[in-house]
């Protein structure tokens, strides 16, 4: 896309299939895998096929044609020519969820077409998941960061399929300078949340999201992959130059660190993951 004027304002779309519905604002904030935590029975060789084939079948698929016409787009539009970096956080037990294996090939695919290092995390993530990730190139980044990675100087892609909005809201405060020209959010629509949230009055404390909104540009992506519940209410979210130079710096100067005190911000912190991680060395030692 050449012109700006060409980005169409964001259209609502039907509600997802009930298990993901709630992701983006989610009362879930685990993947929801039968609650087994363990991955004895996950044999590497076969889910490194199994992530390859759906690779193959996303590739092949409109719905790939549409996320990478759109890029393009709005890279274009950013004036900007690929994409160093990915970011990727809360995909899931893609070793068992339909949903985060292709949310996962998807990550690969824009890996190859980007040639972009990739940085990934889950506080969920199973061994052999981590290691399967790894066996694709992918850095799993180890702590618990809340979504408040500062990024690097190049083109940011930012791709959190169904992830808690206060995460997005994490990233926007850590980065909250005219640096977020250069990343491109994929990520829950921004405009189906916050709305979402203000009618059901539970948007206080989100603070970044609400602030950048006017100058959010959200790109909508047809929700057309075969399984419907994998993609849907993903939209790309950039910040064009234009509209980022309009910006009081003042605006960028109130900068408080979010507090979410009171509220159901459906991640798990760092140090409840710092607790289950303590659990199940304990658990471990025993057996
Ligand atoms: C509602 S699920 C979405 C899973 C999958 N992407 C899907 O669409 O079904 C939200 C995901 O965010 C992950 N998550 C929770 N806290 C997180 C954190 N601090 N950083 C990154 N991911 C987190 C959860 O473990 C979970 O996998």
């Amino acid at each position: 896309m050449q012109d700006n004027e060409e980005f169409k304002l964001v259209v609502r779309r039907k509600k997802r299939a009930s298990l993901v519905r709630k992701c983006s604002d989610s009362k879930v904030p685990l993947a929801d895998d039968g609650n087994n935590d363990s991955d004895f029975d996950i044999d590497y060789e076969t889910l490194f096929r199994t992530i390859l084939e759906a690779e193959v079948e996303l590739r092949n698929s409109v719905f790939a044609d549409d996320v990478f016409y759109r890029l393009e787009d709005s890279l274009n539009a950013l004036r900007l020519d690929g994409v160093s970096e990915i970011l990727c956080y809360g995909l899931g037990h893609f070793s068992r969820r339909r949903a985060s294996k292709y949310q996962l090939a998807l990550l690969l695919l824009l890996r190859k077409y980007y040639n972009s290092r990739v940085h990934v995390y889950d506080p969920v993530f199973y061994l052999r998941e981590i290691q399967i990730l790894k066996r694709f190139n992918c850095n799993v980044i180890e702590i618990n960061e809340e979504g408040k990675r500062i990024v690097q100087d190049g083109v940011t892609l930012i791709y959190m399929p169904h992830c808690s909005i206060y995460l997005t809201n994490n990233f926007l405060y850590t980065n909250w300078s005219k640096k977020l020209s250069k990343c491109i959010l994929l990520t829950n629509s921004f405009s189906i949340v916050t709305d979402n949230l203000i009618k059901a009055n539970r948007s206080v404390s989100l603070d970044y999201v609400l602030r950048i909104r006017p100058y959010v540009t959200e790109i909508p992506l047809r929700n057309n992959f075969t399984y419907k519940d994998v993609f849907s209410d993903l939209n790309i979210h950039i910040f064009l130059e234009e509209n980022i130079n309009a910006i009081p710096q003042s605006f960028w100067n109130k900068r408080d660190e979010p507090c979410y005190q009171g509220t159901e911000i459906h991640y798990l912190t760092a140090a409840q993951t710092e607790r289950m991680d303590l659990t199940n060395r304990c658990t471990k030692d025993e057996t």
